[in-house]
């Protein structure tokens, strides 16, 4: 019989430490009316010692729990992160030995595009029968990597994790998904160190990396609807990765999607990276905005730049 994928649970963990606009106007050259302006972001968590394996197993048990699984029924966790505790072993093993799981366990890293290009590899296992329960998270901590002093990059970023479980059904849960890349645009966003025990910090052509975005994810929009024979109005929720309002708004004009039915959680969050989508999905799951059976188109793009999309029915 032929499996599909399906999430059967969402779960998120946000650090206690809140960093507000204000508090950036006290250390940086910049205004709570510029960041909001140009970003819609007002506040974002910071963590305060917790590591990114930390956020994602709080996280990933509030996911276990809503799915009704045990830890030893997970088969397989892919954790998305670039913000990894070690450059090795991987943040997932650590994950795997703390939440109390008996299975493979790896890191996957396409920056902010990571829960999507995590979630498309957790989907190919289940579809062709190799798994049954995967638990897919995207854990950051940003603030790490951020030089708080550059006002480009200070302002955007926030630490955070989501996860989903995604289960085997003989309905179909994900429904058409995609994923693309090119490598060409290196120094439009990165982090600019030149060795891997050097420090670096996120470095960004904010205006170059604004009007790809709104490109690619416009594209893959546009191309999901068509491959997945719907129009706007048949989707019940967008769940964008959370990067600016502006890139988000104009994604969803170009699809003729009302604001309306976008999940928004970077007014709070920030960009958590590839935290960002699992963790809006979580805010509209609980406060049961997304219901069963919603069809959900949920995109993201990161640095590379890597960018993909999926079409989900809840
Ligand atoms: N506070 C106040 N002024 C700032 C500022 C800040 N934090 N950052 C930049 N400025 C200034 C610039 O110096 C510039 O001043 P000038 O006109 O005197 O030269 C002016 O504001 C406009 O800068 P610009 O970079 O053109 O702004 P923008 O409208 O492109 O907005 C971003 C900047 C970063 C908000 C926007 O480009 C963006 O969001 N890009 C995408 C970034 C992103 O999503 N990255 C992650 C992808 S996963």
């Amino acid at each position: 019989m032929k499996r599909f994928a399906r999430i059967t649970g969402t779960g998120s963990y946000l650090p206690p430490k809140i960093i507000t606009n204000s508090e950036l106007e006290k250390t940086l050259d910049t205004s709570d009316e510029w960041i909001t302006g140009r970003t819609g972001i007002k506040e974002r968590r910071v963590v305060d010692g917790e590591s990114t394996c930390d956020l994602a197993l709080e996280a990933s048990k509030r996911t276990l729990e809503m799915a009704e699984i045990r830890a030893s029924e997970i088969d397989l966790i892919i954790l998305a992160t670039t913000t990894p505790d070690k450059i090795f072993p991987a943040t997932a093993t650590m994950l795997q030995s703390r939440i109390g799981a008996n299975c493979p366990a790896f890191d996957l890293q396409a920056v902010c595009a990571g829960f999507i290009f995590a979630l498309t590899t957790a989907q190919q296992y289940i579809e062709n029968g190799v798994y049954k329960n995967v638990l897919v998270v995207g854990s950051e901590t940003f603030s790490r990597i951020i030089d708080w002093n550059d006002r480009s990059t200070a302002i955007l970023f926030g630490d955070g994790a989501g996860a989903v479980v995604l289960s085997s059904d003989n309905t179909a849960g994900i429904k058409y998904s995609k994923i693309s890349s090119d490598g060409s645009y290196l120094s439009s966003l990165h982090v600019n160190n030149n060795y891997i025990n050097e420090i670096g910090y996120v470095e960004m052509s904010g205006n170059e990396v604004y009007k790809i975005a709104v490109k690619q994810l416009a594209n893959i929009a546009e191309e999901i609807l068509r491959e997945s024979n719907l129009t706007a109005s048949e989707i019940s929720w967008m769940v964008p990765h959370q990067a600016n309002i502006r890139i988000i708004t104009a994604i969803a004009k170009r699809i003729g999607l009302p604001m309306s039915k976008v999940i928004l959680t970077l007014e709070t969050h920030g960009n958590t990276s590839a935290a960002s989508i699992p963790l809006a999905l979580d805010v509209a799951v609980r406060d049961g905005r997304i219901k069963k059976g919603d069809k959900l188109l949920l995109e993201g793009i990161g640095a590379g730049f890597s960018w993909g999309g999926l079409l989900v029915e809840y």
